[in-house]
This record gives structure tokens, C-alpha cells and sequence, in this order.
């Protein structure tokens, strides 16, 4: 991907300035600010209406730019050293002379932090004397923006500037594994839980839904559409969207495709494109056909569960 550096340089002056920007990653968009800074931090909660309790990922250019930050171990340089950068945040012990906003972490002793793929946003960390504190660019609760049109519909003129990036090419948030004692998934994400496995060769807890909200990816009602959504649909009706993984020829007006030839990795890709389209096809509500269970199709699986407690 060319990168261009006046944009770069147009970002740079802005978050330096404590401004919030959308920048691209692979995973999704963020809504990324300076994370040593409060008043940047204070922005991203404002802009998003993301409840003060939920705390933000932080995003470094490399392991050693987080190291005066968190505590890093060995399950962590494991994982780093086959995934990173790419779609993985950890959950790290926060070093007590960290220099991270208190805003960022919610006042926490743990601080989650990522490095993120994507060559504008490897770019941009490159620059920076900080690191960058973004959550998903989309409001609380509602779809992840997978290009620089989603981030607009869900900001417009209040958000100052966005990074152009082109599509995410991964289109689901990173997978969230707490790595300070036993290895534990917080969320399902763009790294299938089975690669984890092999490299960790250890068992790994999953716990998606701890009563304790340890991270919100884990509330309730999440990356939702806007409306009614049900699940492993055998047929929709005329005036419902009906979303399928694979596409099949009794195609309908109705009928929305995950993957033209049944791939979970595209299928992926398309989720959020395509709960954001139906939406705006003025459907009032989506039926979803059943979607493979393994892999990626979990993540999907999980994603749109949270969406259907509407
Ligand atoms: O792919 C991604 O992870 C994207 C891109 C922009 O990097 N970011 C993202 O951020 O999905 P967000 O804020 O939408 O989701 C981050 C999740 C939240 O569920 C939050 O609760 C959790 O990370 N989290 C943050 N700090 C945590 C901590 N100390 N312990 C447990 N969970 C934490
Ligand atoms: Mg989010």
C-alpha cells in the first residue's frame, strides 16, 4: 500500500496537538488520541459515547516502545514474536511509572495493548513519541467501521480528521487474550483461538462473558446494526433481510451474501460492510442463516449473537 506522507504529517500534527483522529488498522478503524494524554483520552471517550469504565487499547509501533509501560513475559514475547504485528491484544500487568492516562486504563493495574498491521498505522506509531489510545472508530455499542465512509457516517464534521487507509483487511477487532497468569481469551477476534493454541502449547481459558465486564467487547449488546437481528434462520420473510455465509442460486432482492465462494476469511471481511448496507436498505430487521462454527465463523458467530440482544 503507497503511503502518503503529507497525510502522515497532517495526522502527526494534530494528535501532538492532544486532537483525535480516525486512523486505519487492519483490524477495523480506531479513534485514536495521544494515550499519555488526558485531555486526549477525555476526546475519545466524548466522541464515542463509550462509558468511562470501559478503558482503551493502546497501540505501539513495537515491543519496545511498550516496555517502560507493562510488564512484558514470556507468553507474551511468544505470541509476539509469531502474530505481532497483527490482529492480538494483550492484557499486561501496567508498570506503576507509566506515563499511560489513568483515563485510558479506567485507574486499572492491568493496561491492554496491541501493534497494530496495517502500513499507515505502523507509519504513524513510527512518528510519534507516544503511543496511541484507540478503541474501535464507531459509536458505543453500535457496528465497527471497516473504511474511512463508515467513520464519517458515524462522526461527521466532530471528528477532526481521518487517516484514509482503504478498506481493513481483516474486518473484525483483534482477539483479546489476558496473558498475566493463565493464558485467557477476553474476545473472539481476527486470530483464530486455535493458532494461539499451537504456539502457546498450553490450555487457554476462554471467557467471553466474565459478570465482572473485564472488557466490555463482552457487554451485552454490541457492534449492532441498529436493529432486530435473529439467528440460524431457516428462510426470511419479504420484508426482511435475510444474511447468508455462502452464496446459493435462488438468489432474492433480500438476500445478502457473506462470501461469494464460502470463504470465512471474506466472510469476515464483508460482516460489517454489509450490516451497515442492510441497514441503510431501510430493512427492519435481518434474519441470519446459519454460519459455520470454526475458525473465524466463531468470531462472526460471536459478533452477531451480541448484536441480536437488541
Ligand atoms: O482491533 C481492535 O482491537 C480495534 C483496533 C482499533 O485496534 N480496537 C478495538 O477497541 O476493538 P475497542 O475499544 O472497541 O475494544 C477494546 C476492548 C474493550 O472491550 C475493552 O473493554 C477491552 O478491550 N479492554 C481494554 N483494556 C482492558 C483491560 N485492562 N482489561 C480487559 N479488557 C480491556
Ligand atoms: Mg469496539
Amino acid at each position: 500500500m503507497k503511503i502518503n506522507h503529507s497525510n502522515i504529517k497532517k495526522a502527526k500534527i494534530l494528535l501532538n496537538k492532544n486532537e483525535c483522529i480516525a486512523i486505519p488498522t487492519e483490524t477495523v478503524y480506531g479513534l485514536a488520541g495521544n494515550a499519555y494524554s488526558d485531555k486526549a483520552c477525555k476526546k475519545i471517550f466524548t466522541l464515542k459515547k463509550r462509558p468511562n469504565y470501559n478503558p482503551l487499547i493502546i497501540h505501539y509501533f513495537n515491543y519496545q516502545a511498550s516496555k517502560k509501560d507493562c510488564v512484558l513475559n514470556d507468553d507474551f514475547f511468544r505470541l509476539y514474536k509469531k502474530f505481532c504485528p497483527g490482529p492480538i491484544t494483550f492484557i499486561l500487568e501496567l508498570k506503576q511509572k507509566s506515563k499511560i492516562s489513568k483515563i485510558a486504563t479506567n485507574k486499572k493495574y492491568s493496561v491492554a495493548i496491541r501493534f497494530p498491521k496495517h502500513p499507515i498505522a505502523r507509519c504513524l506509531l513510527k512518528n510519534l513519541k507516544f503511543p496511541l489510545a484507540a478503541p474501535s472508530a464507531n459509536l458505543s455499542s453500535k457496528v465497527s467501521a471497516v473504511n474511512s465512509n463508515d467513520v464519517k457516517e458515524d462522526f461527521g464534521k466532530k471528528l477532526k480528521y481521518i487517516l484514509e487507509g482503504g478498506q481493513s483487511f481483516i474486518g473484525l477487532e483483534s482477539t483479546i487474550i489476558d496473558v498475566r497468569n493463565k493464558p485467557k481469551i477476553l474476545r473472539l477476534g481476527g486470530l483464530e483461538v486455535s493458532s494461539i493454541q499451537k504456539v502457546l502449547k498450553k490450555r487457554i481459558k476462554i471467557n467471553l462473558n466474565s459478570s465482572k465486564i473485564v472488557a466490555p467487547g463482552q457487554l451485552k449488546l454490541h457492534y449492532s446494526p441498529g436493529i432486530p437481528i435473529r439467528l440460524n434462520a431457516k428462510n426470511a420473510k419479504d420484508n426482511e433481510a435475510y444474511l447468508l455465509f455462502k452464496k446459493i442460486e435462488k438468489n432474492k432482492p433480500n438476500y445478502f451474501f457473506l462470501s461469494k465462494r464460502g470463504d470465512l476469511k471474506e466472510a469476515a471481511k464483508n460482516l460489517y460492510n454489509i450490516l451497515r448496507k442492510i441497514k441503510k436498505s431501510k430493512y427492519k430487521s435481518i434474519a441470519v442463516a446459519k454460519i459455520p462454527d470454526k475458525g473465524l465463523g466463531k468470531t462472526i458467530n460471536d459478533r452477531l449473537l451480541r448484536a441480536s440482544k437488541f
